[in-house]
């Protein structure tokens, strides 16, 4: 954790930003957002809390609202919004939303998260998706590997990689990222009945069934392809073991799109994106949004109206997002700017969304309540570390889901 400044520093102006952006790629896509502020007269105090997910940057954020030190503006996923909206430490962002239109152009799927009591508490800056696989291109041409379609066929197009001599799957043992690679898993198992039922419904019957169990057959897969230094590797050297040709493919949200352009890779000729293979039609989204912490100074309401505002602009949701890897939090921004994968993803996120096949990532807290998503990180995390074979952690799961609620 760093403390870069603390609020008693702060001109009224000025927004506090706590997030968990650090990463390379991140840290270019943060730019964009700190120089907009800045050509808005908004200044910017960084509070960095690195850490994939988020996990720490909320026992930071518990910490510093406890203390009565609440940050003025916060990176925030999901469920943890509405959590914070209850706990009614949120401001309300109301005016500003009026204001320029958001009701009509942020999709439903973001303002089930945006809003709480029918007040919106949080600015959404994008669309991330889970159900990606990244590949490094060179390495598939030089085996003669084709683009995997099928389950079936990715676990042959792992199996020649490793037989290779290379390493077939880059990851990091981490739990947030045992469990992003789990939403691709259960949709490619189950599709989204299948994961709607089991994971957000958390009907413990579809929890318990011999589906959930594929799924952690289909995890120690994966575990099989990983190399053996892959306990708490950060997700973005998980990245760059595939933008160095090191390892062929690695299966993460498209924050890694940012990691593969930061490095000057283009894809389609460094890399490729695609879905899971399986899950081909569906998307497993998660939305980084600013919620605003209440403040009762009247400049730092203004600065947090300022910030949301320009937040939600077109041209900044297509300057971020063309950097960060994710789509726009908007419905009619133009696609012009964004690369191959993201012009995919935000197609891809429009049919979803119209054919019912978008839904909320268990990982990153668009399913769940963080009781029940944490019980399901421990459960995942534990299989995959050969603590349970697939049978017993579906017990597991079952139990600690309901344990959760
Ligand atoms: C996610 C977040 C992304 C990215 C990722 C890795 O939770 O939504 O924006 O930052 O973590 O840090």
């Amino acid at each position: 954790m760093t403390l870069m400044a603390t609020t008693g520093m702060a001109h009224a102006e000025d927004v506090e930003v706590l997030h968990w952006w650090t990463s390379g790629g991140e840290a270019s896509a943060l730019n964009v957002l700190k120089d907009g502020l800045a050509a808005d007269g908004i200044g910017w105090i960084d509070m960095p809390v690195a850490g994939g997910g988020g996990e720490s940057a909320m026992t930071t954020l518990r910490a510093r609202v406890t203390s009565g030190d609440a940050p003025t503006a916060v990176q925030m996923l999901g469920y943890d919004i509405q959590d914070w909206a209850e706990e009614g430490k949120l401001a309300n962002l109301d005016a500003v939303a009026a204001e320029e239109g958001w009701d009509a152009v942020v999709p439903a799927a973001l303002q089930a998260f945006s809003k709480y009591d029918g007040h919106w508490v949080a600015a959404p800056v994008n669309v991330h998706s889970t159900n990606w696989v990244w590949a490094n291109k060179a390495v598939l041409d030089e085996l003669g590997i084709a683009q995997p379609a099928t389950w079936e066929e990715f676990v042959a197009a792992m199996q020649a990689v490793k037989d290779s001599g290379r390493i077939a799957l880059a990851h990091g043992g981490q739990a947030w990222q045992d469990a992003t690679m789990f939403d691709g898993i259960v949709l490619s198992v189950g599709g989204v009945d299948f994961y709607k039922k089991a994971f957000i419904e958390l009907d413990s019957e579809a929890l318990g069934s011999e589906q959930t169990v594929e799924a952690f057959n289909r995890m120690a897969t994966l575990r099989s392809f990983a190399d053996d230094n892959f306990s708490g590797r950060d997700w973005n050297l998980a990245s760059a073991m595939v933008i160095n040709g090191d390892a062929a493919f690695q299966i993460m949200g498209d924050w890694a799109k940012g990691e593969f352009l930061n490095a000057g890779k283009v894809p389609g000729t460094d890399f490729l994106c695609f879905r899971l293979p399986g899950t081909q039609g569906d998307v497993s989204f998660n939305s980084d949004q600013f919620a605003m912490f209440a403040q009762t100074d009247t400049a730092a309401q203004a600065a947090q109206a300022e910030m949301a505002r320009a937040i939600m602009s077109p041209g900044f949701q297509s300057a971020f997002n063309v950097v960060k890897g994710s789509v726009p939090a908007r419905t009619d921004v133009p696609n012009d700017a964004f690369d191959a994968c993201g012009k995919q993803g935000m197609v891809e996120l429009a049919e979803a969304s119209a054919n019912g096949t978008l839904v909320g990532s268990i990982a990153h807290g668009h399913a769940n309540r963080a009781a029940v998503k944490n019980a399901i990180y421990d459960v995942v995390t534990a299989h995959f570390n050969g603590e349970y074979d697939a049978a017993t952690a579906t017990k597991e799961l079952v139990n600690a889901v309901e344990a959760a609620q």
